[in-house]
């Protein structure tokens, strides 16, 4: 079990819903801890940083309109394991498939607008949380209930 810090993105969907407290009400039940949040809207250059990978993909140019049309809650998300813990809570990346329980499966119903991100391994974690938040942004304090999860 190693320690690590996850960028988790509140989509526009989620943001325009009204679902930032019940997102955020679940990433912290499960013991995660807070250590970076903000609001912003993200830029053209920001989004083309953020979702490289995926510059190829046929849904590149909707995905980029999408995740600029509205700001979204940046948070960065500290504890055990919680890159993978974050990607169970999410749910897979399409909502008509994500489990009962998580983000997508309870939250969303279309793939592009599926209210959550969370980095998908500790090279992506590190990189975007970089782009989203300079180092005097993050927190790191011990809250006396960490006693009791950790
Ligand atoms: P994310 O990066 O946002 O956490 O999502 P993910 O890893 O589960 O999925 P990924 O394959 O990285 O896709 C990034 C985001 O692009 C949108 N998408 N649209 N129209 C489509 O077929 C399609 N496929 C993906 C989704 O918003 C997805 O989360
Ligand atoms: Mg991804």
């Amino acid at each position: 079990m190693s320690t690590q810090s996850t960028l988790v993105l509140i989509k526009p969907d989620g943001v325009n819903r009204g679902l930032i407290g019940n997102v955020i009400s679940r990433l912290e039940n499960s013991g995660l801890k807070i250590s970076g949040i903000k609001i912003l809207k993200i830029n053209q250059e920001l989004a083309e940083k953020h979702y490289a990978e995926h510059i190829d993909k046929p849904f590149f140019s909707s995905l980029l309109n999408f995740i600029t049309s509205s700001p979204v809650v940046a948070i960065v998300l500290s504890g055990p394991e919680a890159i993978s813990k974050t990607r169970s809570l999410m749910g897979t990346t399409n909502p008509l498939e994500s489990a009962p329980g998580t983000v997508r499966g309870d939250l969303g119903l279309t793939v592009e607008k599926n209210i959550i991100h969370g980095s998908a391994n500790q090279v992506d974690a590190d990189r975007e949380i970089n782009l989203y938040f300079n180092e005097d942004e993050i927190i790191s304090y011990k809250r006396s209930v960490d006693d009791w999860i950790i």
